[in-house]
């Protein structure tokens, strides 16, 4: 095995999932894999590399998974996990923030509410930006770590299909996930409240990449077919006032749903779950959210490592299979 030297990722920002190649996505999985199975040691790859973590909106895996990704590499972190506490209650914009913090670190990881905000002061940053999370746009480590563990659960990705379930209008997870599919060979189920379906221009995407996508009533109605059901919470945080006046019926899965489910389901979420996803269903096989969540860990650190890591150093020290997805 050997890394590839041309690293489409070193130094680069990591914005959305537009710009995402089947190579691309091959390197993180393969880099992410062997860091999962311990065959590879990553200690050193950040040696001297000093990231900032900087969240202006709340988090707990995304934050915590990149900062624990950066310590065991043997980078060093240091951020605000709460933007009030920074000089933005000040007035000052995210833009300057950004030309600073980008004079402190050798990488930035930003979370923040505005959509397209990450991308807007990726332009003022003289280091990679990567983007945790803008408002209801996009969160493309999350899709990365979905995609990841789609594979690992269906030991493939062309030929599955996906059930995406909750909140597809404001969800970024879901935003990113279906701009990452678009590389692959699915189909696509969607039950969602009506005034909460996926934006046009997303569906445009779809139709335009020939991936068949239909809506239905209740997973009920496509559970038995479903090698993967995605649910998501409704993201009512970013709820417009007709929304919330407007605020649908949660649909909650239950064990009886489930018993209908394909052998190899997996049901996937990105967290926190709120009333859909109770914890009567932690305990069933199809339940992997939790893994999911753990591979967060492995594909943030590969990420981190592609980005970062000079590749003729990564390429000493990893051994990168090919043909993973
Ligand atoms: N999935 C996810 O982004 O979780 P956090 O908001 O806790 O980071």
């Amino acid at each position: 095995m050997n890394i590839k030297l041309d690293n489409s990722f070193y130094l680069e920002h990591f914005l959305d999932c537009q710009a995402l190649t089947k190579t691309a996505i091959n390197q993180v999985f393969s880099l992410a894999a062997n860091l999962k199975a311990n065959k590879i040691n990553p200690a050193g790859w950040l040696n001297g590399k000093i990231i900032a973590s900087c969240f202006f909106e709340p988090s707990t895996r995304t934050r915590l998974s990149f900062e624990s990704a950066i310590y065991r590499l043997g980078g060093q972190v240091i951020g605000f996990s709460d933007g009030q506490n920074t000089s933005s209650k000040k007035g000052e914009t995210i833009t300057d923030a950004i030309k600073v913090i980008s004079t402190y670190a050798h990488a930035i990881i930003l979370r923040q509410p505005e959509s397209g905000g990450v991308k807007k002061a990726s332009l003022y940053s003289s280091v990679p930006v990567i983007n945790a999370g803008d408002g209801q746009n996009q969160h493309p480590t999350q899709t990365l770590i979905d995609i990841f563990t789609i594979n690992e659960t269906q030991n493939q990705i062309d030929g599955c299909y996906i059930g995406i379930v909750g909140d597809l209008k404001y969800s970024r997870t879901i935003h990113s996930l279906i701009e990452a599919l678009t590389l692959f060979n699915v189909r696509l189920a969607f039950v969602c409240p009506n005034n909460l379906q996926l934006p046009a221009e997303l569906c445009a995407l779809l139709n335009q990449h020939n991936i068949p996508f239909s809506y239905h009533n209740r997973v009920e109605d496509i559970i038995d077919q479903i090698d993967i059901l995605y649910m998501t919470r409704l993201q009512t945080e970013r709820f417009h006032a007709d929304d919330a006046s407007n605020q649908p019926p949660v649909e909650v899965l239950t064990p009886e749903v489930l018993g209908h489910a394909k052998a190899n389901l997996k049901i996937l979420h990105p967290l926190p779950r709120q009333a859909e996803l109770p914890s009567a269903i932690d305990n069933t096989p199809c339940a992997y959210y939790f893994q999911q969540a753990a591979n967060g860990l492995f594909v943030r650190q590969a990420l981190l490592a592609l980005i970062l890591t000079p590749p003729e150093i990564l390429a000493q020290s990893v051994n990168v299979s090919k043909g993973h997805v």
